[in-house]
């Protein structure tokens, strides 16, 4: 579960990006706790804002391979450069995993409590569970 291994990944995911609109492709790809590696790319839309980042793809992914927890990340432009997640995919990212997740940002490796502090999450819909 080396870093290298998840850029590459990623880059790879960048080749099936349609983005015909912003003509800026981008992959992520997400080890599992289980081992699995996911990876989504982005999917535009004539009406802009349905377009799907490739961090949802990549959620997919994860809950159509068998679902789990994510515990590294990382998302690259089509150079290979890598990228934050945008506003919106940090929520997704924290939903599936979590505050520890370790995210590789270009800082660094992050870990995801970092990149959304005091994040809205499950706890707070249940907080008894
Ligand atoms: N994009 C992503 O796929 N993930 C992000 O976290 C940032 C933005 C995509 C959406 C759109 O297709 C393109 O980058 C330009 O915003």
């Amino acid at each position: 579960m080396e870093w290298d291994e998840l850029v590459e990944a990623a880059r790879l995911a960048t080749a099936h990006s349609y983005s015909p609109y912003s003509h800026y492709p981008v992959g992520a790809a997400a080890w599992t706790t289980d081992g699995r590696l996911v990876t989504g790319c982005n999917v535009e839309n004539a009406s802009y804002g349905l377009t799907l980042c490739a961090e949802c793809g990549l959620v997919s992914n994860l809950a159509a391979t068998g679902g789990g927890r994510l515990i590294r990340f990382t998302c690259v432009d089509q150079a290979g450069r890598i990228i934050t997640p945008c506003g919106r995919c940090r929520q997704l990212l924290w939903e599936h995993g979590g505050p520890t997740l370790q995210v590789l940002s270009p800082a660094g490796v992050v870990s995801m409590d970092q990149l959304l502090p005091q994040a809205w999450g499950f706890e707070e819909l249940n907080p008894s569970a």
